[in-house]
């Protein structure tokens, strides 16, 4: 048995893999509501949290509830809620609620709020403070690093024999709104100054790196977010290094991203000074010890969705979504994020609005039915997909037939009843857009096919010979990453094309091209 652990591990694809216990693991998290981080609330939705299907629970943890005096650490809701974890049998990530809670400072305790000198606010173009700590106070930034790192050492003292925590977030989807930056007369005189090499040294555009002078000189109208963003990174970076310090254990921020179109003034409709996606290689490179930056993304279009997910897919930085909605939509690009290579995961926010405090309205949510045919298959799918194997295809409104390429065969996804027409058969639609499948290609004529409301067929990969017979199919399920066969599947079952039924369903299917 692994020892207890959980941490990054570097691979020689530039894209760290996490894992739990030596084990690759794939994050599939229920977010609890922002004032539901407290024992009663996360004990009472325990049936909610297991029809889920989670196998992480991210529970918010206010610096107000650990440290309503200074200096004066209550940790016995932590300790609470790590038991109902651990008798849920889930994982946990908590979410520190410190200086930044969705770009203010709402979790910061109340003599931090009261003393507006010791931990300044940001000021506004107008004059006026507002209800964010400035990024650019030391003092603050050494408040909460303080109060992280107490944090920290207390997992590590109750948890580290366990690990039933195994990532902690920093922050909550940090920046300012309120104010494009701080106009305060400290700040203004940092942004009338030269800007720091480590910031432009870290731009991905060649004519920043080579820019030296004032904000304003080097990012233009960019200045204000660029300014923000140098100060909150590298706050958020010793925060988050103060808490590895006292526990050695992954780290990550959550980004409000602003590629949504319309949302296109940092401060206003969307934070300013996050990791948006120009910024994300100085963030980086300004808060080493976070080891992924995630995004939120609730975009329900296909488009956007995936061009946020992309940005933030890259080397160094492996796709991470630790917030997404409830919709059907989100449930399909679960899956399309989940089968990048290294992902480590997604989760639902929140979940006491879909199942009641209580937990008791007996609902199923799209995402539960993902979560359900991924979560035993996760040791199985992992070293396939990270090693390039695996596809999924995702249906959207007016896309019913999707194409997927594999060595030596390709596939189609087809969503809703298959009708012939000009071309060959071809699906019309789910009605509910429910199709969505995730395919492994296990042995070079072996394939796993786990989804809900497709039917897939296979064909040689044009320019072969022959046409494709189905030798074997197996209806089954995953136990700890091991296929369990329930019955084989022939005749009718298959003579259709390979059925992933409406309420999920995993298919173990051999081929063999006749020629
Ligand atoms: C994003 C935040 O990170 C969450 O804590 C929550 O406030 C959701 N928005 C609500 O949609």
């Amino acid at each position: 048995m692994a020892q207890p652990d959980s941490r990054f591990v570097a691979t020689p694809s530039g894209k760290p893999r996490f894992t739990v216990d030596g084990k690759p693991f794939l994050v599939l998290g229920i977010q609890l509501n922002n004032s539901s981080g407290f024992p009663a609330q996360f004990h009472a939705l325990a049936p909610a949290i297991a029809r889920s299907g989670a196998n992480t629970v991210m529970a918010p943890i206010g610096w107000d509830t650990i440290e309503p005096e200074e200096g004066h650490f209550d940790f016995s809701v932590v300790d609470a809620m790590i038991a109902e974890a651990r008798a849920q049998k889930v994982r946990v990530a908590f979410l520190w609620f410190g200086t930044w809670k969705n770009a203010k400072m709402s979790y910061v305790p109340a003599w931090v709020k009261r003393d507006t000198v010791r931990f300044p606010r940001v000021v506004d173009a107008d004059g006026y403070a507002i209800d964010a700590l400035s990024p650019i106070s030391e003092e603050s930034e050494q408040a909460d690093a303080k109060a992280f790192a107490a944090l920290m050492g207390h997992l590590k003292a109750v948890d580290a024999r366990q690990r039933t925590v195994v990532m902690v977030q920093v922050e909550n989807e940090a920046g300012t709104l309120g104010a494009d930056r701080d106009h305060s007369p400290a700040a203004q005189a940092l942004f009338e100054g030269t800007v720091p090499a480590a910031m432009t040294t870290a731009s991905q555009e060649p004519s920043q790196r080579a820019s030296q002078g004032s904000w304003s000189s080097v990012y233009a109208e960019r200045a204000p977010e660029a300014f923000m963003a140098y100060y909150t990174a590298r706050y958020i970076g010793a925060v988050a290094a103060a808490g590895r310090k006292a526990y050695d254990l992954p780290l990550y921020v959550n980004v409000w991203p602003r590629q949504q179109p319309g949302l296109l003034h940092p401060g206003d409709s969307s934070p300013s000074g996050g990791a948006v996606s120009w910024l994300l290689p100085q963030w980086k490179a300004l808060a080493p010890a976070i080891d992924v930056v995630g995004v939120d993304n609730y975009d329900t279009n296909v488009a956007p969705y995936t061009e946020i997910a992309e940005a933030y897919d890259i080397p160094g930085n492996p796709l991470y979504v630790p917030e997404t909605g409830a919709t059907m939509a989100h449930a399909r690009h679960a899956f399309w994020t989940l089968s990048r290579p290294y992902a480590v995961g997604i989760s639902k926010f929140g979940i006491d609005e879909s199942f009641g405090l209580d937990g008791s309205t007996p609902k199923v949510e799209p995402i539960a039915l993902d979560y359900g045919l991924l979560r035993e298959a996760a040791p199985f799918l992992l070293p396939l997909r990270d090693a390039g194997h695996v596809r999924a295809a995702i249906e959207e409104d007016g896309m019913a037939n999707v194409p997927m390429d594999f060595d030596g065969y390709d596939a189609v996804a087809r969503f809703g009843p298959v009708r012939d027409g000009y071309g060959g058969p071809r699906g019309q639609g789910n009605a509910d857009l429910s199709g969505r499948v995730i395919v492994v290609q296990a042995a070079p004529d072996k394939f796993l096919l786990a989804g809900a409301s497709a039917n897939l067929m296979f064909a040689p990969k044009l320019g072969t010979a022959g046409h494709v017979e189905l030798v074997h199919v197996e209806q089954g399920h995953f136990k700890d990453g091991q296929w369990i066969v329930e019955r084989t599947l022939n005749g009718d079952e298959t003579a259709f094309g390979l059925i992933l039924p409406p309420e999920g369903g995993s298919l173990m299917v051999t081929v063999q091209i006749v020629k």
